[in-house]
């Protein structure tokens, strides 16, 4: 048992878990899902280009073959999110991660640039992994037999110092960043941290960062702005140094928006090279949609204002319930964006609180996803992924965790 609970409160707790199993519940708060409110909000999308005249832009028409890179609207779009020109970005499909996925096959196969060694052929291969971070890039890192190497996440982004001492290997390849309202922690990079990243100087001449700013437009109450690390990698004299990445899944329809990468001239070529092989072209008629209802960043920026609206009660309920429940025993980050709070409750009681949970009908992301192989070493985080309930549920599934969190504390 814990300090500050006694018996006759820990017998209360496990009356009300009990009776909160009873009720039947089935919630899921697994994943970083956009609530159906959210995704009315893009029913215009659907409806953005009705006939074939409208398919046609500039002379191009969206219904057929052509335009590989992507409609040049549509790159401008996605461009201006991620800070870059269009001629710096070619449009994917309908998944950002589908391209860090082609990008870390391609360095494996054929290098990261053409004419660069393989990955594949160089022995083991490192990747640095912030964590807590995001499950699927560690995923990523899994499948494809590279090492993780665990960097801690500080308040202003990843410990650039460990960052730095790391990339003195040959062998370490690789980082994970997500610069904006980082997946789980919320963390924004500081100006320091993005110069320190676009400044690093690795020993191996092939090593690329992987810069996920799925999260680039996601603000919940000001707009936050971030330096822009391709600018701050030119100016540092290392324009192949970073790939960035980006999509609409969470603008518009998660599984159906679209995707964009960007990186230096000699990265992009290599990606046109094997895009070729890959296919004839993506669904250009979503682009043009996108174009249409979104229009340019002004109108993506007011269209996250009423996302931001719909989610920033629940992210204050999160915050709310944790501090009235949990100050003293856990501690949490209180994002300004992005979609996930992360939770550390006591160390050693992570799993038992998710396993608490799953019994009571609340399925949340395992715990320990938020690190490489899923190996949490003091067992301690959980993401918390509140967009997707509606706000009563989501409360009711918040007071269960602070149960199970506290029932967890004092199993220990
Ligand atoms: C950091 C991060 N990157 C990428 C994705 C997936 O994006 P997409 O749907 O474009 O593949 C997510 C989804 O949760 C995410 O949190």
């Amino acid at each position: 048992m814990f300090e500050g609970m006694d018996e006759a409160q820990l017998t209360g707790l496990r009356r009300v878990y009990e009776e909160a199993c009873g009720r039947g519940l089935t919630l899921n708060m697994s994943r970083g899902v956009p609530g159906v409110d959210q995704l009315a909000l893009s029913e215009g999308l659907l409806a953005a280009v009705k006939d074939s005249a409208a398919c046609v832009t500039d002379g191009l028409d969206a219904r057929s073959y052509g335009q590989l890179e992507g409609l040049p609207e549509a790159r401008k779009l996605m461009g201006d999110i991620l800070d870059v020109t269009p001629d710096e970005v070619i449009l994917g499909g309908v998944s950002s991660l589908n391209l860090m996925y082609d990008m870390m096959a391609r360095a494996m196969s054929h290098g990261v640039t053409q004419g660069s060694e393989p990955w594949g052929r160089q022995g083991t291969v490192k990747f640095i992994c912030p964590a807590p971070g995001y499950d699927r890039h560690f995923a990523l890192c899994r499948y494809f037999g590279l090492e993780m190497l665990p960097v801690p996440m500080r308040a202003d982004g990843p410990d650039m110092d460990a960052v730095a001492a790391l990339v003195r290997d040959p062998a370490v390849k690789g980082m994970w960043c997500v610069p904006k309202y980082s997946n789980p922690t919320g963390t924004v990079y500081s100006d320091e941290t993005v110069r320190r990243v676009a400044g690093l100087t690795p020993a191996a001449p092939d090593f690329r960062v992987f810069w996920d700013n799925a999260y680039a437009v996601h603000d919940l109450y000001d707009e936050v702005k971030l330096l822009s690390v391709a600018r701050a990698a030119r100016a540092a004299g290392h324009p192949e140094l970073v790939i960035q990445f980006a999509s609409t899944a969470k603008i518009t329809f998660p599984g159906g928006g679209i995707s964009a990468v960007s990186a230096g001239p000699e990265t992009l070529a290599a990606i046109r090279a094997s895009l070729f092989f890959q296919t004839i072209c993506y669904d250009k008629l979503n682009q043009l949609r996108h174009v249409r209802f979104l229009k340019d960043l002004d109108g993506v920026k007011a269209h996250m204002r009423r996302h931001a609206a719909l989610l920033r009660p629940k992210f204050e309920a999160v915050d709310e319930i944790l501090t009235r429940e949990l100050s003293g025993l856990a501690s949490w980050t209180a994002p300004r964006g992005g979609y996930f709070i992360s939770l550390d409750v006591v160390p050693g009681t992570a799993k038992r609180t998710v396993e608490l949970m799953k019994r009571a009908g609340v399925l949340m992301t395992g715990a320990g996803a938020t690190w490489p192989d899923g190996r949490d070493p003091e067992d301690k985080n959980i993401r918390i992924a509140p967009t997707f309930p509606p706000v009563e549920e989501l409360k009711t599934a918040m007071g269960l965790l602070c149960v199970c969190a506290k029932l967890a504390a004092a199993e220990v």
